[in-house]
This record gives C-alpha cells, structure tokens and sequence, in this order.
C-alpha cells in the first residue's frame, strides 16, 4: 500500500512542475538550483485564500464538537511531501513552521514510508504496549539504535515518554526524588515521609522549587506551566506553585557587535540567579533544579551566549541543583549541531536533556543518578511507544546518509543572510534577524504587522509561525535546502514590499 502510494507521489510530482512567478522584484539570491532528484514539489500553488472553503465548512463540523479557535486550516497529508505541505482546497504551501517544528525530514519521506510498509514492522505498529511493564523483544536493541545513537555527552540512559510536557514533567520529578535522597543521605523514606505525602505535606511532599526563567516554555501541565513564562493565556486561571524566576538575558543582535554590552547583562542575569538560590533556600523551598532552553523559542527566540550557559552550568553545580536543559525545541539537529547545547563546547552540559517533536517520541535523557530508585516512581502506562523509534532510528540514519545538519548549517547561513539584507532593505519593518542554523527569527516592528504579514505570507504559499510578542520564528524541516530558502526570501520580499 505505502509503495503504491509513494510511486502515485512521484507521478504526481512530475505533474506539478511549476515554478513560483509571483510578481515584482525577485531576492537578489544568485543561483539557487536543485542539487539532486527529489520527490517533492517544485514550488508553492496557490488556488484559494486560506483557509479555503472546504477548509471553512471542516472547521464549522468540528466547531461542533471541539473549539476550533486555533485551526489554521485543514490538511490533504497524502499530497503533502517534503517541505511542502498541500491543505484541503488544493494549496501547496512552503512550510518553514512545520507542524510547530516537530517534522524532521520532511512529508511523507520515502524512507519512513519503507519502515511503515515493512512487514518485521507492522506489530510495532499495531499492538501499543504499556512499555514500563512489558516490552517487545526488539525493544533494548531499537533503543540503542535510535535515542542511544544520539546521548548527550555524559548521559547513557533515556526514558521515553509521550510528549515534551509529560517528559519535562518527569524530568522535574526525578529532579526533586534525586534531591530528596541526596539530603537524606540514602532512599529509605521515614514513616512520617510516607503518611504526609498522602495529604500532600511535607516533609513527605517537600517544599522543594524549581528555577526556570522568564519567557521559558517549557509545557503546559501544571508542573510544566510553573515554570513556563512566555504568555499569560498558557497560565490563566491554573493554580501554581510559588518558586524562583530568574531573568533571561535580553540581548543586542548582531550578537557579535554587541559583545560587550550583552555579557554585562548575561552577568546581571546570573548574578540574579544566585541570589534567588540563595533566597529561596532562605525561604525553606530550597532550588532541586534549574530549567532552561538553549534558545528561548515560544517565547520570542531569545539567545545567549555559550559563556552564560557554561556559567549557569557552574553555578547549579556550586548550590547542588539539577540542571535541565529542555531541548523540546532545539533538539535534533535544527541549529546545525544534533544538540543546541552541543555549541558550548561542553563535556558535562547537563544533568538532564529533554526532548520531543522532531525526535518523534517525547523523553529525556539522565545521568545514572537521576534512575528513579523504585519502580513505579517514574512511570505512566504507555511511556513513550517503540513504533516512534522504528520512525526515529530511520530518520537518524537519513540524517547521517544526507549530511543533513551540514546542509542545516549551509542553508541555515543563507537564511540568516537573506534576512540580514532583507532587514536592512526594510529598516522601518524588520530588526533582530537573529539564528542558528535554521532556528531563525526576526523581529516585525509590531504585532498586528507580525500577524498581517504570516497571514499575506501563507496566502503567497509560504507557512510561517509566530513567537514572542512581535516575532517571526523560522522552523523548517532538516531538508530545507538553500534553494528553499532562496523561494521563501522571494515570497517574503513581496510580502515585505506590500508595507512600503
Ligand atoms: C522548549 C519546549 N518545551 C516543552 C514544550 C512542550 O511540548 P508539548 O507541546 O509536546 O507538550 C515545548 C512545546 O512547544 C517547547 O517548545
């Protein structure tokens, strides 16, 4: 079935050959040609505004049924393949958002078609296990091969779970399990321990405290949404817990011509850090662990420096706090590297990497002691789902074979250039172009132009998405090339243009 679909794509791909002819001024982008023989389309297609009419009366059905206030529009995913996704009215578009950047390689890739179709498969796929109690044969072995294949340095021991809340939800409790036994001195919880934590008291459940910082994201279950400060329609009206946040650097780009200026402020953010350590042990709710995102991305593709972070690795070292990277995001290869992290050069990064959407299945890694100590501790009843790494170990080898974070880096570079004259063609538009690899953004001069802009985008056949209070995020799949990219500087120029 999946290879009858797959040549019915490649017929259909010679069919579509059309280019991108939108009028006006082209991107001064020089050569921009396809390297190789691909299965995707040539161009975006556009036939109705979007969301379309077959679009508007889906989203009436499920209005019914569900609030449909967020639904862009409705998809065709057989259609769509590579980094163009094709909706229900027959648009192609260009997406460099992809499914909030949790699409690896691309739509419908041939080589994640073979897993599907082949048969050794098919009872991973179709018989969900609750993985924690029993496990496939295959399962070690497919670990290894897939989420093992990419450890953080230091760490050799992943969980699985399902998304990236309930990974760093997890994450946080083997944080405070790991504190509680470090107090203690060993895991035997007293009889007091056991009764309190029935109704909810300490010492049984401790006043312990989690630091992250302002404009993090990191989910949005209540654990999660405690440490998540990037906009108040994700916190409203959910109760939450009382513990420490720190400022996050809010620097100058071009960081390279602000060098000077930003560490002064990457060494107030820290020197903050500290003291609300300090403080919050002071209080009786000392700080188990420090969560933080390589690049602050829901909450406006915020950067600092390699020299923060390995500063803020130190100082959870010196106060005996957890330190959790949340690589949710920027995990798997969309900064050119595999971790974001990996750009700090360091050895022992952290005690903690969480991870999901582009890895297919949610988790995190640890080091050995953060092993929950009892079974049960850190558990629910699917915790995670092996067909997710049969799909990850394929796309870690198409990673490999394709060279894919090199070709992140290249067209990464040409992305960031592209915005760079862009921004400078449009002063009063544009500011901030910021990135790396792909993990690009911008900066538009307001919100409501930030949203007329994604929406006149989309209607041109390019998907873009949204962060922070004025910013656009770029989050295409691996196989963005520098071709793509020279499509979507042309698209986004007549955009542009349309404000001058
Ligand atoms: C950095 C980060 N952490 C955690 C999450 C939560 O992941 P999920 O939406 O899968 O629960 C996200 C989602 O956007 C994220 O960007």
């Amino acid at each position: 079935m999946a290879s009858s679909l797959l040549s019915r794509q490649l017929a259909l791909s010679l069919q579509y050959n059309l280019r991108l002819s939108a009028p006006g001024c082209r991107f001064a982008s020089k050569a921009a040609p396809k390297t190789q023989v691909e299965f995707e389309y040539d161009g975006p297609s556009m036939k109705t505004e979007v969301p379309g009419p077959r679009s508007k009366e889906l989203a009436k059905q499920l209005g019914e049924m569900q609030n449909v206030g967020a639904i862009n529009f409705f998809c065709n995913y057989e259609e769509s393949r590579g980094n163009y996704l094709v909706d229900v009215d027959g648009n192609r578009m260009l997406d460099v958002y992809t499914q909030i950047s949790s699409i690896p390689i691309g739509y419908s890739h041939p080589s994640l078609m073979k897993v599907l179709s082949n048969p050794n498969n098919m009872s991973a796929f179709v018989n969900r296990p609750a993985l924690g109690i029993l496990p496939p044969e295959n399962f070690p072995e497919k670990l290894a091969e897939s989420l093992l294949s990419v450890s953080p340095s230091g760490m050799s021991r992943a969980q699985t779970m399902a998304c990236g809340s309930c990974s760093n939800e997890n994450a946080f409790k083997s944080m405070f399990i790991w504190y509680r036994n470090k107090e203690r001195g060993h895991n035997n919880p007293s009889e007091e321990d056991i009764r309190s934590c029935m109704i909810n008291q300490s010492p049984g459940c401790p006043n312990l405290s989690i630091l992250s910082f302002m404009g993090g994201f990191h989910g949005r279950t209540m654990g999660c949404l405690a440490t998540t400060h990037s906009k108040a329609i994700h916190k409203l009206d959910v109760p939450s817990f009382d513990w420490p946040i720190a400022p996050f650097p809010k620097l100058k780009y071009p960081l390279e011509e602000f060098t000077r200026e930003n560490a002064q402020e990457e060494a107030r953010c820290l020197e903050e850090v500290e003291d609300l350590i300090v403080q919050w042990r002071q209080k009786g709710r000392p700080v188990a662990g420090i969560i933080i995102e390589p690049i602050q991305a829901e909450g406006g593709d915020n950067h600092a420096s390699p020299d923060f972070f390995r500063k803020l690795r130190n100082i959870a070292h010196k106060h005996g706090c957890a330190f959790h990277v949340d690589e949710v995001q920027t995990g798997c290869g969309a900064t050119g590297k595999f971790w974001a992290h990996e750009h700090w050069g360091m050895e022992d990064p952290a005690d903690i990497v969480s991870f999901s959407k582009k890895m297919l299945t949610g988790g995190f890694y640890h080091k050995d002691e953060f092993q929950a100590d009892k079974p049960y501790r850190i558990f629910n009843t699917w915790m995670g789902d092996p067909s997710k790494n049969l799909l990850l170990a394929e796309v870690l080898n198409v990673i490999r074979r394709e060279n894919l974070l090199e070709e992140v880096s290249r067209s990464g570079k040409a992305l960031l250039q592209g915005l760079y004259q862009l921004q400078a063609q449009y002063p009063n538009l544009l500011s901030s172009a910021r990135g790396v690899g792909t993990f690009c953004a911008v900066d538009i001069r307001d919100e409501a132009t930030r949203n007329s802009i994604l929406i006149k985008a989309r209607d041109k056949g390019v998907l873009l998405g949204g962060c922070g209070d004025r910013s656009i995020r770029f989050r295409p799949a691996l196989v963005f090339k520098e071709y793509h990219v020279h499509i979507f500087l042309n698209v986004f120029n007549d955009v542009l243009a349309e404000y001058n």
